[in-house]
Formats: structure tokens, C-alpha cells, sequence
């Protein structure tokens, strides 16, 4: 989620101006996907902070904020990708305390900026945004006001927050130093002789120094034009020598994480992307869209593509937890149900992007209807949840590969968690499914540590096939659906996903020696007749591919190849199960020599019919 630059030089050694190296920088991290920019530097004349900010592209606003004319030593630059409060000029990063001698720039979630920023208030501070992140300078502010020095006003200020951050920060009393802190957000610092950098990732600052230091949870400090101070939370000050790496990769790559791919990033980027959603997900929110669910007549569910599998995997849950029948139908599709659309009815719109025409349309069709409507995306103020009665976001950050991988994984979580809380209010126990819920971005990290080799011998293996099965029962259908669609869409293979029963009713005809086939296995109530569909093809002498549960042992005689996946709730397991199948999918990609990130006739946004 978006990007963080800041740079302290020792007096007249810039030799341009600071606003130009700030844009460059924020330039490099375009690629994180951002609404809008801004940057602060402390004018040594006047000894105030300056700050130019405003909603929209670096190209469009290069005007507005004046780049080439901001001097200094010492400067701050942001983009930003809005999470809480929409893009606008007010809510674009810096923010300052009251006395504008404080500027910070802030990259991640504060999940308990509402309480702080009521107690704020009550103090008589003044806020200018909607923003979680105001609540830092003017924290900060406090505590210099009681006497303290930066650093010791840091320290402090990093015991109540809550959340996954990043910052920094430029006080006028210290006009030489840029403070920082680092939370679950990434931060990461450059070391050059006579310029210091911190910056979100590494390209930011790669013309200047391949000497980075990458700053890890709990560690915070600052950085002036001769010295780099940081101390741990926990562990008090840390030896910065020992730190400092020289990294080789190049920009492109270094904009990628060392990642060869976005995909192959962002695939192992949903541990942190799961973790900031349960973390940043909005009660309030929550039981209003809960309240229109339980009170409704019927309920539809409507997408497309990928976002289209986390639909059925909700309308799946919503009626074997909660037994209320629901609807669930591809977005361009929606005329078949225009009649049964009344009042009463409440109708959940999932679109990652937020301006999917198809998507759009449909929303617009329920809500002619007066239907009520709930809206999950990834971009706040984007079209769909903005014409929703309710919106509510995932916190994947932004998505660059084409294929969706951890915006499907977040919506499915952000589901779960809305039928969670009506399955609560309507009396069910589900304490546990909920903790297992919960400890998913421990367990996706887990599986991806101990299979993505595996995967990557299966994705080259089904790289020569012509066509796949994905099968599966129950909810491992949308989840087998997701698998498949992921081969089509990045390997260019064939694959088609159908409840594994149905086999025998005509599908089982195109198996012969060799035919791949990928089995998905939950802990329901299918595993037997599951075994049976498995022997049928392994009696055709197709290639089985076997996800099964941690003790599964029946199976494995019948199966070419298996991973052995934690014993998780079915209604759990398409966050867990899928995410071999998007390891799966993006080694077949790369073994038959094709671009995962940008797959060829597609694009990552569908904005025509
Ligand atoms: C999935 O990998 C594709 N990128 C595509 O199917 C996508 O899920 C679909 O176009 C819906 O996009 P949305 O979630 O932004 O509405
Ligand atoms: N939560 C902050 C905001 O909404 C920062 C978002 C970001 O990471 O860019 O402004």
C-alpha cells in the first residue's frame, strides 16, 4: 500500500532542487497504485514546514505542487492509497499538527485512530481530514508540548497506536532529522555518505544508494545527514553496522520486492494483506450490512471472475451456517433475476477494482429495484461501493498482476466475517470457526513456506497439458472454479471446474492416460464419495493432483501427486486451499515461457460491457 519517501542531505550538497528528487522518487513507486501525492520540507529561511498536496496522478499535479521550486535539505513525499476517508486534496498526505511544525507521512491503517482522535479533540486539537493518519502529528504535537524531544515524543506516541503502519515524520525544532517507526507496513532506509533515505521500497531510492537497511516491526529513530539512529520497541538501540546490506537487483526488480513477478509478490503477500484486513475491518459497518441481511427477503450476490468464486463461496456459507437462501448469479447475467428483484431484498456487490461496468450495472439494477445493496471492494470511493447503501473495504493494498490473488483471499475473509456476525446475532455458536478465521494469515504463510516448491514441480508438470480438471464437493467447487480459472487465465491451458458428482454425467468422457486432474479435499461431509470420483479417474490413468487434508491418508494410493493442506473448517479453507492453485498456476505460466503479470487479452480493470 502506496509509497513513503523522505531524504536528509548535509546543507548545498542537492544539486537540484529537493521537490524534483521527491517526484522522481514518488515516481518509482507509482507502481503500488496510489490516488493521490503530496510532500513537506522544512524552508531554512522562514524555519516553517512547507506542504503541497492534492488528489490525483504525479503527471497531473506536477503543476499544482511545484516540484521544481521546493529548496531545502530535508523533505518528506507521499502517495497515497486511500483507506480511510476518500481521495481528496484535504485527505492527501502530509497531515500537520495544529502549529504546522509537525508534517508526517503515513502508509498503513492506525486501527485505533478513533478513540485517539476523540480524546485529540477533546484537548482542543483541530483536524483538517478524515484520515486515521492525522491523529500521528498531532499525538506527536502533545507530547513535544509536554517538553519532550522528538525521539522521546516518538516513543511515546508508538505505545497506543494500533495497527500496521509506516511513518515518518519532520519536526522544525530538529530541522536536520527525519523521524520514522515501522509496524507490519514496510519501511526500509538508504545510506549514502552525505544523503540519507527512507522510503517504502527499495526503488525509491536506488539511483542514489544500493546500501539499504530494512527496518523491521517495533524499530523506529531517524535519520539525519550523518547518522542513522534506531531503536526496537523491544529491544532498545540497535547496532545499525551490523544492518546495512548492499543489495544488486535492478529497479525493475527492486520494484517488484526481488520478486520476478507482481503476481508471484502478491501471492506471497496475503499473509499481511488477510492480517490488515481482520485488523481494519469497521464494526459499524459490519452490523449494518449484518442488519440488512437478516432482515431481508431474499438475498442476491453478484460479481464476476474471481470475484464472482468468493460470491459463491459466501452464498455457500450463508446458507449451510445460516440456512437463508441466497442468489447467486455473474453480474452480466442479471436480467434473469430483474423480475424477482422487490423491496426487502438486499443485494452484495463484489468488485476488487470497484468500476467493473458489468458489476456496476447490476448494482444499478438492484438498486432501481429497491434493493438494498452492499458493496466490497479494494479501492475505496471507487464506483460500485460509492453508489452502495453500505461499503465495505478489504485491505489487500493495491493489486498489480492482471490475475486476482489476494483481493480474492481478502473478500473471502470479509465475507466470512459479515456471515459470522449474522450467524452470532442469530444465535450460532461459531467461536471456533471464527478463531480459525482469524488465525489465517498465520496458516497462509505456513503453506506457503512449505509448498510453493511443490507447486512449482506440479505447475511445470500440467504445463504440457492441454486441458485440466479441477474437482471438488460442496464449497471446494467455487473454490476448484477459482483453480481452474487461474490456469486459463495466466497459462493459457484449458481448464474446466464442475462438482466432481457430476463426472459420470458426461465431463469423465475427455479423461484418458495422463489427463490432469486437480482434487480439492475438505473436511466435509464428501470425502467418501470424493474417494470414489478420484479412483474413477485414476482408472482412466489420468494425472490426479490431490489438496487434502493434513491426515488424509485413504487417498494418497490414488493420487499422482498431493499437498498436505492444515485441517481447516470447509467453510475456511477456499483462503487456504487456493492459494496452491495460484502457485499452481503461476509456475505453469512461467514454465511455458508466458508474462504472469500481463496475460495476454486481459485487462486488470473490465470497464466495457
Ligand atoms: C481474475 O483473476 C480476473 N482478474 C478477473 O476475473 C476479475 O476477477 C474480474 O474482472 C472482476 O474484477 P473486479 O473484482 O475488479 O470487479
Ligand atoms: N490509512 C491512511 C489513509 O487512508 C494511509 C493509506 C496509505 O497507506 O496510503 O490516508
Amino acid at each position: 500500500m502506496c509509497g513513503i519517501i523522505g531524504l536528509t542531505a548535509i546543507e548545498n550538497y542537492l544539486r537540484e532542487p529537493i521537490g524534483s528528487i521527491i517526484r522522481r522518487c514518488l515516481k518509482r513507486l507509482e507502481y503500488r497504485g496510489y490516488d493521490s501525492v503530496g510532500y513537506a520540507y522544512i524552508d531554512k529561511q522562514k524555519l516553517k514546514i512547507v506542504v503541497k498536496k492534492a488528489k490525483g496522478k504525479i503527471d497531473d499535479v506536477t503543476r499544482i505542487l511545484d516540484f521544481k521550486n521546493a529548496y531545502s535539505n530535508i523533505a518528506i513525499g507521499h502517495t497515497r492509497w486511500a483507506t480511510h476517508g476518500k481521495p481528496s486534496n484535504e485527505n492527501a498526505h502530509p497531515h500537520t499538527d495544529c502549529s504546522e511544525s509537525i508534517a508526517v507521512v503515513h502508509n498503513g491503517i492506525i486501527q485505533n485512530y478513533m478513540e485517539l482522535k476523540g480524546k485529540l479533540v477533546r484537548k482542543g486539537h483541530v483536524f483538517k481530514s478524515e484520515t486515521d493518519t492525522e491523529v500521528i502529528p498531532h499525538l506527536l504535537e502533545e507530547y513535544v508540548k509536554s517538553g519532550m524531544k522528538p525521539i522521546d515524543a516518538l516513543r511515546e506516541t508508538l505505545k497506543i497506536l494500533k495497527g500496521a503502519f509506516a511513518f515518518a515524520a519532520i519536526f522544525t525544532q530538529e530541522r536536520n532529522k527525519i523521524f520514522f517507526a515501522k509496524m507490519t507496513s514496510p519501511l526500509v532506509l538508504g545510506i549514502s555518505n552525505k544523503v540519507k533515505f527512507l522510503a517504502s521500497d527499495i526503488p525509491a531510492f536506488l539511483e542514489f544508494t544500493n546500501r539499504v537497511i530494512i527496518l523491521r516491526d517495533g524499530e523506529f529513530g531517524y535519520i539525519s545527514p550523518q547518522e542513522v539512529y534506531i531503536e526496537s520497541i523491544d529491544r532498545g538501540a540497535i547496532n545499525v553496522r551490523n544492518r546495512i546490506r548492499v543489495i544488486s537487483w535492478t529497479p525493475q526488480m527492486a520494484m517488484k520486492g526481488g520478486y520476478p513477478h507482481f503476481m508471484l509478490k502478491e501471492i506471497h503477500e496475503q499473509p499481511l494483506a488477510m492480517q490488515r484486513t481482520l485488523q481494519s475491518l469497521n464494526i459499524k459497518e459490519i452490523l449494518e450490512a449484518v442488519d440488512l441481511i437478516i432482515n431481508s427477503n431474499k438475498i442476491f450476490i453478484t460479481a464476476c471472475g474471481t470475484s464472482y468464486h468468493a460470491g459463491l463461496v459466501a452464498d455457500y456459507a450463508l446458507s449451510s451456517l445460516l440456512g437463508l437462501p441466497s442468489f447467486t448469479f455473474i453480474a452480466s447475467e442479471y436480467l434473469k433475476y430483474f423480475k424477482a428483484f422487490g423491496d426487502g431484498d438486499v443485494g452484495i456487490i463484489i468488485s476488487q477494482s470497484g468500476e467493473t461496468i458489468d458489476s456496476l450495472i447490476a448494482l444499478r439494477k438492484m438498486k432501481e429495484k429497491g434493493v438494498k445493496t452492499i458493496a466490497i471492494s479494494n479501492v475505496i470511493d471507487s464506483a460500485i461501493p460509492r453508489e452502495a447503501d453500505v461499503a465495505i473495504y478489504t485491505r489487500a493494498g493495491p493489486e498489480i498482476g492482471v490475475a486476482a490473488t489476494k483481493t480474492f483471499t481478502t473478500q473471502i475473509i470479509t465475507l466470512l466475517k459479515i456471515i459470522l456476525q449474522a450467524a452470532k446475532q442469530l444465535g450460532e455458536d461459531v467461536e471456533k470457526i471464527e478463531s480459525e478465521l482469524n488465525k489465517t494469515p498465520k496458516i497462509s504463510g505456513r503453506v506457503i513456506r512449505a509448498h510453493e516448491a511443490k507447486c512449482r514441480e506440479i505447475g511445470r508438470r500440467l504445463s504440457d497439458a492441454k486441458s485440466a480438471f479441477y474437482l471438488s464437493r460442496g464449497i471446494g467447487v467455487p473454490l476448484s472454479m477459482e483453480g481452474a480459472l487461474k490456469l486459463k487465465e495466466i497459462a493459457y491451458i484449458h481448464a474446466e471446474a464442475y462438482p466432481a458428482g457430476e463426472s459420470k454425467h458426461g465431463p469423465i468422457a475427455l479423461v484418458e492416460p495422463n489427463f490432469p486432474v486437480v482434487f480439492s479435499m475438505l473436511l466435509d461431509e464428501y470425502r467418501e464419495s470424493l474417494i470414489g470420483n478420484i479412483m474413477e479417474m485414476k482408472a482412466r490413468e489420468a494425472y490426479t493432483v490431490g489438496l487434502i487434508p493434513r491426515n488424509e491418508r485413504q487417498v494418497i494410493e490414488h493420487l499422482d501427486t498431493y499437498i498436505s493442506l492444515p485441517n481447516i473448517n470447509p467453510l475456511i479453507a477456499p483462503v487456504i486451499y487456493v492459494i496452491p492453485m495460484q502457485l499452481i498456476a503461476y509456475y505453469a505460466a512461467v514454465s511455458r515461457g508466458y508474462d504472469p503479470d500481463k496475460p495476454r487479452n486481459l485487462a486488470k480493470t473490465v470497464t466495457v460491457e
